[in-house]
């Protein structure tokens, strides 16, 4: 079973929830200021003691690789304690569905 839930900074948010039913996070975040936005440190912070994996995905306006390295070192910054996956940066929506349904395995 896979759970969405579409992040905003007001919203009321079942952490708890989203820790215990899911053994793998997708965190999807655009680009601000060469990093993830503080709304996403605020989300890995609610995690923590989270026991799965954080498959995180970006897009920004330069094909700047550096980036998920940034959110990489900043993610371990926020947390180390989590484990971190980088997804995709910079790809389609095409590319995005064909990960998730398995075709890049
Ligand atoms: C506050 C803010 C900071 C941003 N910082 C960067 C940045 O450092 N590098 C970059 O390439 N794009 C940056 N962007 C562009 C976003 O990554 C881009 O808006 C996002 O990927 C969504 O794409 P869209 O605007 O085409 O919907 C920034 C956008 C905003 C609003």
């Amino acid at each position: 079973m896979r759970s969405v839930y579409i992040l905003k900074s007001k919203d009321d948010i079942d952490y708890n929830k989203i820790k215990e039913n899911n053994d793998e996070i997708l965190l999807f975040f655009p680009i601000w200021w060469y990093t993830f936005p503080l709304v996403i440190a605020t989300f890995i912070t609610k995690i923590k003691g989270y026991k799965g994996r954080v498959i995180f995905f970006a897009n920004s306006y330069t094909n700047d690789h550096q980036y998920m390295v940034n959110s990489l070192n900043d993610f371990n910054k926020v947390d180390p304690n989590i484990t971190y996956v980088e997804g995709l940066f910079n790809k389609s929506e095409e590319e995005h569905i064909s990960y998730l349904k398995g075709d890049n395995k």
